[in-house]
């Protein structure tokens, strides 16, 4: 069944667990989530970023999520907008049947210029408002997600602040992060602590220095009961990263986030935690390996099958680490 955002998250805080919120763009990655969720009688988060409802089609992208909520009745799904940058994309996702919203009004419209208070507050107030009166959760952002190594906002294949960021830009701060959901009451509410999106987050394994897992325990302290999200959230393994590049690919070598600190997020607050880079590695490499393999094949679904399988176990691996298995 479509549940939102809150139910879960609640149902999470309640019994000790994480939710991976993991990306689509299209079919196979929608089954891909499913089979693993079905595997482990996990409930599950699926989102669909801007990027994601212009290359499905919103109208290709609801009868997915509806798809696959008949095909799994009982897993409990919830389907959420992504990075949504002003409130106009909240509304036509709430109208194409997402349960759950996030508004990041942490940067401008333009996704790259960093938004100043009273925009973050007013843009989420008013999406706020309507998600509300419609049973619809809300996601909101404070700080800018960017690299606390090198003071840059997204990387490579990312998307995020452009330009160079100061510290207090890059962390969100505490006390400011109390007052903002006092003041739009969101859901949940995504903090920056030094990851980035995409692949190039770090260029050693973390350690407290660039990802300031202290930020959430501070947080956590002030306000026990809000449920906090961590962007930017793919681990990079090294073996996704190997097949890649053992099959033709050029990725210069680079460090996620260790699950063992996203596991740390999780006993302190961290219910939702975004997932994308990992599953597309997961997809290349194995699509990389056929075709070199087999470089007569030109069926697509000899290559998407071991695609989406590799995705599955992904994305299986993450509801056993993050707990989630078991709570459907
Ligand atoms: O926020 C980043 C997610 O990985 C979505 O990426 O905007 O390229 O679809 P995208
Ligand atoms: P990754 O690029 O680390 O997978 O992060 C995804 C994300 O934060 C989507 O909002
Ligand atoms: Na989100
Ligand atoms: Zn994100």
């Amino acid at each position: 069944a479509r549940i939102t955002l809150r139910q879960l998250l609640d149902h999470a805080a309640e019994h000790d667990y994480g939710v991976p919120a993991f990306n689509i763009n299209n079919m196979e990655q929608a089954l891909a989530i499913m089979a693993a969720a079905d595997a482990v009688e996990a409930p599950v988060i699926i989102q669909a970023s801007r990027g994601a409802r212009s290359y499905a089609n919103d109208i290709m992208l609801r009868h997915m999520m509806d798809a696959v909520v008949e095909m799994y009745p009982y897993i409990p799904v919830c389907v959420h907008l992504d990075h949504g940058n002003e409130p106009g994309t909240c509304v036509t996702a709430m109208q194409s049947g997402f349960t759950s919203v996030m508004m990041d009004g942490s940067l401008k419209a333009d996704g790259k210029t960093p938004a100043d208070w009273d925009y973050n507050v007013g843009v989420t107030n008013k999406v706020v408002g309507m998600a509300h009166l419609g049973g619809i959760s809300v996601e909101g952002e404070l700080g800018v997600l960017g690299s606390l190594e090198t003071g840059m906002g997204e990387k490579e294949d990312g998307h995020g602040a452009e330009g160079k960021l100061s510290h207090d830009q890059l962390l969100t701060n505490p006390d400011e992060a109390v007052k903002f959901v006092k003041e739009t009451k969101v859901d949940a509410l995504a903090i920056a602590m030094g990851t980035s999106h995409g692949a190039y987050k770090f260029s050693r394994k973390p350690d407290g220095d660039v990802l300031a897992m202290n930020v959430i325990e501070d947080i956590h302290r002030r306000m026990p009961h809000v449920h906090l999200v961590m962007h930017g959230s793919s681990s990079v393994p090294q073996d996704l990263q190997d097949v890649i590049n053992a099959y033709g690919g050029k990725m210069p070598q680079t460090w996620g986030v260790p699950v063992e600190e996203i596991q740390r997020g999780i006993k302190n607050g961290v219910r939702k935690i975004n997932i994308d880079t990992d599953n597309r590695m997961a997809i290349t490499g194995q699509i990389r390996k056929i075709l070199s393999e087999h470089p007569g094949e030109f069926d697509p679904r000899k290559y998407l099958k071991p695609a989406t399988d590799a995705m599955t176990k992904l994305c299986r691996d993450r509801l056993e680490q993050f707990n989630t298995a078991g709570k459907a």
